[in-house]
């Protein structure tokens, strides 16, 4: 399999954590590419019309898009119901707790294209800040979650997405205001397969 990818995408991680995770990443051939809001990659887009990564590419020839797409084969390819629960309440928890971490890693990811990418006349400040209102009241409504339990694809998903912020906001401070978050973001940080995926 191939994966198209870039380092600091949060999305990418997430892919990276649970190949690691199910065993998978010696089968998986990392393509780093270097990706433009304005200018299309026209690899990447002749397997992913949205030109967006993550995008895999199967042992078959098939590419597979986004992030909760490419998670749910691996796990398939692991077996199944290893990273994302079978029917019944945990799966919903885990899909909708995956939602709300990509919705806040999209909206950060979002924030930093605005800050580096958009030219410094064309800045929009209001959009930023909706955007980390977005980011604050995830923040908000995770902390009061109970995030004991499985390491699935909600706490996977999550962890990347605190783990972008870390990297690219680190000023958010969001430790000092989310103490239970916190102490759970540590713990899980210990597991080999965020370690080994940091983001540098
Ligand atoms: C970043 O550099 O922050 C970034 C790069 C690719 C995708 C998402 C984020």
């Amino acid at each position: 399999m191939q994966l198209y990818s870039s380092p600091a995408s949060p999305f990418v991680r997430k892919v990276a954590v649970s190949a690691l995770e199910l065993g998978l990443a010696a089968r998986i051939e990392v393509l780093n590419i270097t990706l433009s809001p304005v200018s299309p990659h026209r690899e990447l887009r002749a397997h992913n019309p949205l030109g967006k990564i993550p995008a895999l590419i199967t042992d078959e020839g098939e590419a597979l898009y986004d992030s909760p797409v490419i998670c749910e084969y691996l796990d398939t390819l692991a077996g199944g119901n290893r990273l994302f629960p079978a029917a019944g309440p945990a799966r919903w928890t885990a899909l909708r707790r995956q939602a709300l971490a990509d919705g806040l890693a999209e909206a950060a990811v979002l924030v930093r294209y605005e800050q580096v990418a958009r030219p410094t006349t064309l800045r929009w400040q209001e959009w930023i800040e909706g955007q980390f209102l977005k980011i604050r009241t995830g923040l908000d409504a995770l902390e009061k979650e109970n995030l004991d339990g499985p390491f699935d694809i909600g706490a996977i998903s999550l962890a990347c997405a605190l783990g972008y912020l870390d990297l690219r906001f680190p000023g958010e401070r969001w430790r000092e205001t989310h103490p239970r978050l916190a102490a759970w973001c540590t713990a899980v940080s210990e597991r080999p397969s965020l370690a080994a995926s940091t983001p540098a």
